[in-house]
């Protein structure tokens, strides 16, 4: 089957052709100096595109995996789990699945999670805030700087942050933020295919977790850093898919992050200003994701608009969790341009039109 539409989508998102092309070269092993030299040029990278000199962990999984790595990692058993959605819920029970007493901070859907929120919940026994910067359910973007400040004032938890769908389209401060870990995977705003989960960490994480119990192994932050160290993986990596995160990294380099950032907010103004018009936003002001977008569904019909996209090349997500049936989403993230995501708006006017 041949696929020719543009993904609009939240993940994975359109990956250019040379970016795919970029993953055909000849395989090498991963314990050579060929891929030691390839994994340490990434590591540089990462560095350099997300402005920090945190350790790089990456491990061949979806992001997930080191979401449950730094909670296995991290925490011997209290934490504190800030959700305002589907993904702050999913690192809470990520937390209850592994044994862990995960205290929860509830904000309503839409709403961003401001720092009053949190600090009535914390106390010395807490090792480690959860929390999610972009919310992918409800586009909320949470002032996770703000919020780690407001933590820090009093208590010296971890700050564990989600970045998924952050990382690569939001500048998130690392020299600022100095989260103890940041976890994103290949498949959002770096558009990049599925299959490699990449986390910054703190050495005081890493030090602490030589004494954390029952780390298990896929996703032991200990045994990956000790690996990590020579420039290999702790298991075998997604070779191919490392080849396209080297070419990728280096187009970002080309491009400049802050002007990576900045496509990324022109992006999101236009389809914020689309639906502020059409339809209505789901997000709080002032809290909207520069990435993903939530709009309200109204009376539209939401198969009959996807499938009109198609038809015309185009495909966006559908609404998630709770707001599944109520909302729709339209992701702006990776490579995609301004010009692309005019041409996206119109088609979506015209094929509402067609369908009134
Ligand atoms: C904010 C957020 N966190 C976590 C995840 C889970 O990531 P993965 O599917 O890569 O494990 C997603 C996926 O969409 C997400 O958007």
């Amino acid at each position: 089957m041949s696929v020719t539409h543009t993904l609009f989508t939240v993940g994975p998102v359109e990956v250019r052709k040379e970016v795919l092309e970029s993953m055909t070269k000849p395989m090498i092993t991963h314990r050579s100096k060929e891929y030691e030299k390839l994994q340490e040029g990434i590591v540089e990278k990462l560095h350099k595109t997300l402005d920090t000199d945190l350790n790089i962990l990456m491990s061949p999984a979806s992001a997930s995996g080191l979401l449950e790595g730094c909670v296995r990692s991290g925490v011997s058993s209290r934490m504190l789990g800030l959700s305002n959605g589907s993904f702050g819920d999913r690192w809470q029970g990520i937390g209850t699945e592994n044994g862990k007493d995960v205290r929860k901070v509830k904000v309503a859907w839409g709403k961003a999670i401001k720092p009053a929120d949190v600090v009535p919940h914390l106390d010395d026994g807490i090792e480690a805030v959860t929390m999610v910067a972009n919310e992918s359910s409800t586009a909320v973007l949470n002032p996770v700087g703000e919020i780690a400040k407001a933590v820090r004032e009093k208590h010296d938890p971890f700050i564990f942050i989600d970045a998924v769908t952050a990382a690569y389209g939001t500048d998130l401060k690392l020299r600022e933020l100095e989260p103890d870990a940041l976890v994103f995977g290949t498949q959002k705003a770096l558009a990049l295919p599925p299959g490699l989960a990449i986390m910054c960490c703190s050495d005081r994480l890493l030090k602490k977790a030589e004494s954390v119990p029952n780390r298990g192994y896929y996703f032991d932050l200990v045994q990956m850093k000790k690996m990590a160290d020579k420039n290999y993986s702790l298991t075998t990596p997604p070779v191919s898919l490392l080849y396209g995160l080297d070419f990728q990294l280096d187009r970002c380099l080309r491009e400049g992050m802050a002007n990576r950032y900045a496509r990324h907010r022109q992006m999101a103004e236009m389809v914020r200003n689309w639906a502020k018009k059409n339809l209505g936003l789901y997000a709080e002001p002032g809290y909207m994701s520069d990435t993903i977008t939530v709009i309200q569904r109204g009376s539209v019909d939401f198969s009959k608009l996807q499938k009109g996209l198609k038809e015309r090349g185009y495909e966006i997500s559908n609404g998630y969790g709770d707001i599944k049936e109520t909302t729709f989403r339209i992701g702006h993230m990776g490579d995609l341009t301004v010009e692309e995501v005019r041409g996206l708006l119109k088609n979506i006017d015209e094929v509402l039109e067609g369908q009134k």
